[in-house]
């Protein structure tokens, strides 16, 4: 059964020092459970990697291990529930700052509905209002079928990572029907940086600036190719967009997301840049 989100997790004050006020951000895709995907193989890198988010200015995430996929019959709930609580025991023992709740990144797959209600495949923050769905990355399906199923289960789908997909930079009217199927969009923030190539790039900041997305994410992996650069990607964000819009989008929004509430948008024409607005030009 969904678990009630412990408000405690969300106690976020501003870190001052002096005249230097950290942002606080709260992370909806993270690989930061021990030896379930391929994030950290062992505890001892999970909390290297923990550290690093909090580094980054990260107090609160969802652990979001593989389901189904190449990980099927793997990583079910009652694991990384387990997993969760484990890693927040230790986290607390090492004195490190952040708190930890159960998720998953879900590769689509026709089962998800049936396997949500046997409780073996996991929401956001175990809250049953949002789950994390991964495209299969070599083809691109139609999901609409499945977001209408998912909707009737009162679940609305974050799309993560949508600007790495080569397919969908093509087929930008297939994105908007999943949004009009109450899909939202993560971009990931290493995207946003030129981590993941132009294509990504480019495509991620079209997804903010014509306000198709309103989620960034670590999607964070390890200290090596995949670490966490949200406080990068805020500035950034900030530069581009402005402040209000890179709050929302990095801290507001997956703060409600891990609480269960509904993600707020701005009109788009709120944007600062000169091409927001027009989710054609892409
Ligand atoms: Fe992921």
């Amino acid at each position: 059964m969904p678990k009630q989100v412990n408000d405690n997790l969300f106690e976020t004050k501003h870190v001052s020092n002096d005249s230097y006020v950290r942002e606080q951000y709260v992370d909806i895709h993270c690989h930061c459970l021990a030896g379930l995907d391929d994030g950290p193989a062992t505890m001892s890198e999970s909390l290297l990697l923990c550290r690093a988010l909090v580094n980054e200015g990260v107090t609160a995430v969802a652990a979001t291990p593989h389901q189904l996929g190449r990980f099927s019959g793997c990583n079910e709930a009652a694991q990384v529930r387990e997993a969760v609580s484990v890693i927040n025991e230790e986290l607390k023992s090492n004195d490190i700052a952040l708190g930890v709740m159960a998720g998953a990144d879900v590769r689509v797959d026709e089962r998800i509905c049936e396997l949500l209600e046997a409780d073996k495949v996991l929401t956001l923050a175990d809250g049953g209002k949002y789950i994390l769905l991964e495209l299969p990355h070599e083809v691109l399906i139609d999901i609409e079928p499945l977001l209408i199923d998912l909707a009737s289960m009162g679940i609305e789908a974050i799309l993560s990572h949508p600007e790495r997909h080569s397919g969908l930079g093509k087929e930008p009217d297939i994105l908007l029907k999943w949004l009009e199927c109450s899909a939202h969009l993560q971009v990931t923030a290493g995207s946003l940086l030129g981590r993941f190539g132009p294509a990504a790039q480019k495509f991620g900041w079209q997804l903010l600036s014509s306000g198709w997305a309103w989620l960034v994410a670590t999607d964070c992996h390890n200290l090596d190719s995949r670490r966490p650069c949200i406080s990068a990607a805020f500035e950034s964000i900030r530069d581009e967009l402005g402040e209000t819009i890179a709050r929302l989008i990095c801290i507001e929004n997956p703060l409600r997301v891990l609480k269960g509430q509904d993600i707020a948008v701005y009109p788009v024409s709120t944007r600062t840049r000169s091409d927001g607005g027009k989710p054609n030009s892409f």
